[in-house]
């Protein structure tokens, strides 16, 4: 009889009042890829946590290769092969990639540390994903993709037994998503199991071979995945019928009236990047790992500086302005939404009100916020962007990995901005409040908004954008009509000579 990699039986785990799951019980077989969906606070990571070591059960029963796990520590569960990305990051910044990918693994030799040996492994790890990256580099510069990828080759290995795999794509584009799925089909013909959370079910039905659907905190559904279908594992996740409603896309956009105009930028990767984004239109800027479409994101909303060329703004009666730091992009009304929530977004110790208000501090349209108003505020705009909480006083950093990304984008819905810049913005999110969200964008860009997204995700720029522009290694290589940017399409320009 074989043994099963990982068998947890009826856990069940509450926090002050939520309970986050009920009697979950799942079972990952050797050799299988196991995904698990839910909406975005249905207990996915709580449980991964929890089978991990990570997290204490309130009750229930863990047991990792026949081995009934009483007290489970990161450390037990380690030493018996399991292996973990955490939605969190972990990451030590000052550090190298070499030092990250081995962290407490590092080779010795006669009690030090074996460097020579170390960085031979963290190649070998970086190559085995096809990874491009300088090992010595410290991790601080790299781009949140890059540190995604980072964490994939510091997990995966043949020695271990269970790789659990909470949203490791979240910001990947489609084509780095190749060689992790090579190496996950080499981890199961070796007998490695892996737990996968995603919220893109495409990889779920590319990867998978059994699938567990949470719905608040319970299972819903298990099963073989050749017995589901996309469709029938979102209405399983949401309780209803999910249609992939296409915000209506009859632009409003005044051409005549740029808003956003980037002119010949260049800066370390980017090189003579041009744009321009009109008042009441959606444009997006895609591309993978290098192309420059983050760093363009960050200097269109004045955070970054570039060698040559300009950015400029143009207020209400159709001035420039030119802007040079990110304090005189926030006076001119451009919003920013980062794509690395946890550095460089959210107050995580701080109640959902005060991270939703920082906003409209931010950009400084609402200047007196007695502790009423933040409340009132707060209330309005947490449901336009779906965000997912028993009340506007929970503490940001207990809300699930999604829930802490839409109060980013609740942020700036709030601000009555004249451009408004988003990076990677529906990372981490569910596909319900996904739909939601690109609506929510439309209404925005309808009131006169000029919107710049910057995102990795072929299928939302497709489906948001009246224009789409396509980068690759700091040069823009083409620009296609929104209502033709398909998957396929979009591919073939990204990887056109
Ligand atoms: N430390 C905590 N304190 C209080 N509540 C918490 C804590 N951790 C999780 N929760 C709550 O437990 C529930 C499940 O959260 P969890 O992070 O497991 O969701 P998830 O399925 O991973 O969602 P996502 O897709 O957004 O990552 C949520 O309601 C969340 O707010
Ligand atoms: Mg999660």
């Amino acid at each position: 009889m074989t043994v099963n990699t990982l068998e947890l039986k009826e856990i069940s785990k509450s926090f002050p009042g939520v309970q986050a799951l009920s009697n979950v019980s799942l079972i990952v077989r050797p050799g299988t890829v196991h995904a698990i969906c839910g909406e975005n606070g249905a207990g996915k990571s709580t449980l991964i946590k929890i089978a991990t070591g990570a997290q204490s059960a309130d009750s229930g029963l863990i047991q990792i290769c026949g081995d009934r796990i009483d007290h489970a520590s990161r450390r037990t569960v380690q030493n018996l092969g399991v292996r973990a990305i955490f939605q969190e990051r972990q990451i030590a910044p000052d550090l190298s990639v070499t030092e990250n990918v081995l962290l407490d693994r590092l080779p010795k030799r006669f009690g030090r540390v074996d460097w020579k040996n170390a960085k031979i492994q963290a190649k070998q790890r970086m190559d085995a994903l096809e990874i491009i990256l300088d090992i010595d580099t410290p991790v601080r510069n790299l781009s949140v993709a890059q540190l995604q990828m980072m964490e994939i080759a510091r997990a995966v290995s043949l020695d271990a037994r269970l790789i659990v795999m909470d949203e490791p794509t979240a910001s990947l584009s489609r084509h780095e998503l190749e060689p992790l799925f090579r190496v996950i089909n080499k981890l199961r013909d070796g007998g490695v199991s892996v737990l996968f959370i995603s919220h893109h079910l495409d990889e779920v039905f590319e990867i998978a071979d059994e699938v567990t659907v949470m719905r608040d905190g319970v299972v819903v559904s298990h099963g073989e995945i050749s017995e589901f279908t996309p469709a029938s594992i979102a209405e399983l996740m949401f309780g209803r019928k999910v249609s992939s409603s296409q915000a209506d896309r009859t632009s409003q956009g005044d051409l005549s009236q740029p808003r956003l105009v980037i002119d010949k930028v260049c800066s370390n990767r980017l090189n003579d990047v041009s744009l321009s984004v009109s008042a009441g239109e959606i444009v997006s800027v895609t591309g993978g790992i290098g192309a420059g479409v983050s760093e363009l994101a960050r200097m269109a909303a004045g955070g970054m500086l570039k060698s040559s060329g300009e950015i400029l703004v143009y207020d209400d009666s159709h001035e420039s302005h030119a802007i040079s730091s990110r304090r005189q992009a926030l006076n001119m009304g451009v919003a920013y939404l980062p794509a690395d929530r946890k550095r460089k977004g959210l107050l995580l110790e701080r109640t959902l009100s005060d991270n939703i208000v920082l906003g409209q501090q931010a950009a400084g349209s609402n200047p007196i916020l007695t502790p009423r108003k933040v409340t009132e505020s707060a209330r309005a705009i947490a449901p336009s962007a779906n965000i997912k909480a028993a009340n506007v006083d929970v503490v940001v950093g207990t809300l699930s990995g999604g829930n802490q990304q839409k109060v980013m984008i609740g942020r700036w819905m709030g601000v009555s901005a004249r451009v408004m810049i988003f990076d990677e913005p529906t990372a981490g999110i569910d596909i319900a409040s996904k739909f939601e969200i690109y609506s929510e964008l439309r209404r925005l860009a309808d009131s006169g908004v000029a919107i710049l997204i910057c995102s990795t995700d072929f299928q939302e720029v497709g489906q948001v954008s009246d224009r789409v522009i396509v980068m690759r290694s700091g040069n823009i290589v083409g620009e296609i009509e929104g209502s033709k940017a398909t998957e396929g399409r979009l591919l073939e320009m990204e990887m056109s000579k």
